[in-house]
């Protein structure tokens, strides 16, 4: 079974479970907050977020956009997310099950986002560029991930690509890929006992950066 595959069941297998864990709620509120705070949406986007797992970040974001479509390669962490947008009567938020970069659908979009996603993406800089095809002149990307990091984080690494970003290195991609106006801001630290006993912390870093108007 190809890595991806793996990681497909992983979360199939840990999806009802995945928001009793406190540490991630928070984490998505922090990256939501910091997502609202650097893009003041006016709620007229179309917006795409992919590895929206349970929708912890994504019903944060929806009530301030016009439409979501929220794609991950786990059913099952999507059927969570759809029983959690029925019993909020969240209808702005599509599920569409499918991976990145592969199986974007064939639309442009004002907003794409993600959280906590691309460590799992074996080739980051093509990802960004398919995503720089999927973003309308004018629109915008904000992505959150781990920064560098020394594999801590995961203590079981099954299923994690990249230990990681740096942010002079993420920003390069991004540019690459035509995106303008890139910055950065740390969205949130989680602080987590390694192995060792010692407490570490690991920086979620939050990147902006905008489609040039054509
Ligand atoms: C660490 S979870 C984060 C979920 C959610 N963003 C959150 O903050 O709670 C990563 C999610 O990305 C999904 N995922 C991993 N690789 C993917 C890919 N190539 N395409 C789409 N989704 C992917 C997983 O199924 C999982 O739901």
């Amino acid at each position: 079974m190809d890595t991806r595959q793996a990681n497909v069941e992983r979360f199939n297998t840990i999806a009802s479970e995945w928001d009793s864990d406190p540490g991630r709620v928070l984490m998505a509120q922090k990256v939501a907050r910091a997502m609202r705070t650097a893009l003041s949406p006016t709620g007229r986007e179309q917006a795409l977020e992919f590895g929206a797992g349970t929708g912890l970040v994504t019903l944060l974001m929806a009530p301030t956009l016009a439409h979501v479509t929220a794609l991950d390669s786990s059913a099952g962490m999507l059927d969570v997310l759809r029983q959690k947008c029925e019993s909020k009567q969240l209808t702005q938020v599509e599920t569409i099950e499918g991976m990145v970069p592969d199986q974007l659908p064939d639309t442009r979009y004002d907003l794409i986002y993600s959280s906590m996603t691309m460590h799992h993406v074996d080739d980051v800089p093509a990802l960004l560029k398919t995503l720089a095809d999927h973003v309308k002149p004018g629109g915008r990307i904000a992505l959150a991930d781990l920064d560098a990091e020394d594999g801590g984080f995961h203590h079981e690494a099954k299923g994690v690509v990249h230990h990681g970003f740096a942010r002079d290195t993420f920003g390069n991609w991004l540019r690459d890929a035509g995106f303008a106006d890139v910055r950065f801001s740390t969205a949130f630290t989680v602080s987590r006992e390694a192995d060792d006993g010692t407490v570490q912390d690991y920086p979620i870093f939050l990147a902006i950066a905008s489609q040039p108007d054509s």
